[in-house]
């Protein structure tokens, strides 16, 4: 089962996912890193970049879980736009290092298989971050997606756009679909790390953790990968039924084993 790790707040999460990402790249300076978007990973990312200076990011690799269909990339909410501004040029990133699946109509057939491509030939993501979509989503793998799904093309649930709708002036400039990695390509990633923080997660992600396998919470595919590091806050926590035992045994972890 995944480790879960309940955290004061989301800053403290953001400094043991920071931790663990220092450890890899030290161990690996050209690590592969899956870099989700959203609220969800900027502690981790304004952790890290507490870090730049001691730790040299700049041989480091990144593919982004998704982007928009049908935004154009210079759009400041286009993922191409939110992951060079709060990770590449914060984090001294080489951008010609960091790729994130192309949405563009010219490329869109192929923009799946390309994505694929150039993962397995970067040999596979190390360490991929995770956020939850309040209807269980991870990427934008969206109620219904396939365990062995693939880097395609998705239809947003109106649920997504309209939790989404606070990045753009108003629901109906959300796009309607996205190209998302696929449940089957995120779980090849070595490791995964699920976070969570607020009240509003907290329904998807007791799913995620406790409840059965089903495309229809695609969380719940996290149970299928033998390395993954839940971490949330007491909020997002609040419908595990295990809490208690999760805490005992981070609590008692062994030193030597990390995250
Ligand atoms: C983002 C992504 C999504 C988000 C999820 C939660 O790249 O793939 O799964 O992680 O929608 O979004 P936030 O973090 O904004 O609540």
């Amino acid at each position: 089962m995944a480790e879960v790790v309940i955290v004061e707040n989301p800053a403290a999460a953001g400094e043991l996912v920071a931790a663990e990402i220092e450890r890899l790249v030290r161990e690996r300076p050209d690590a592969v890193l899956g870099l989700a978007t959203g609220s969800t990973p900027l502690p981790v990312y304004e952790a890290l970049r507490r870090r730049v200076g001691a730790l040299e990011l700049g041989r480091v690799r990144g593919f982004a879980l998704d982007e928009y269909v049908g935004l154009d990339p210079a759009h400041p909410e286009s993922y191409r736009s939110v992951i060079t501004r709060e990770v590449v040029e914060p984090l001294g990133l080489d951008p010609r290092l960091v790729r994130v699946p192309d949405g563009g109509a010219a490329t869109i057939r192929h923009a799946g298989d390309d994505y694929e491509a150039a993962i397995a030939e970067a040999g596979g993501v190390d360490l991929q971050i995770l956020g939850i979509g309040t209807d269980g989503h991870i990427g934008f793998n969206e109620p219904g997606s396939s365990f062995a799904s693939r880097t395609r093309v998705k239809t947003l649930t109106e649920q997504t756009r309209s939790d989404n709708a606070r990045f753009f002036a108003s629901i109906d400039d959300v796009p309607r679909h996205c190209i998302t990695q696929g449940l089957g390509t995120i779980l090849e990633a070595r490791h995964l790390v699920l976070l969570a923080f607020g009240e509003q997660k907290a329904q998807a992600i007791a799913a995620a953790v406790e409840g059965p396998l089903s495309a229809m919470l695609p969380g719940s595919a996290i149970q299928l990968h033998p390395h993954t590091t839940v971490v949330v806050d007491e909020a997002a926590a609040s419908l595990l039924a295990q809490a208690d035992y999760y805490r005992y045994t981070f609590a008692h972890k062994p030193d030597w084993q990390g995250l």
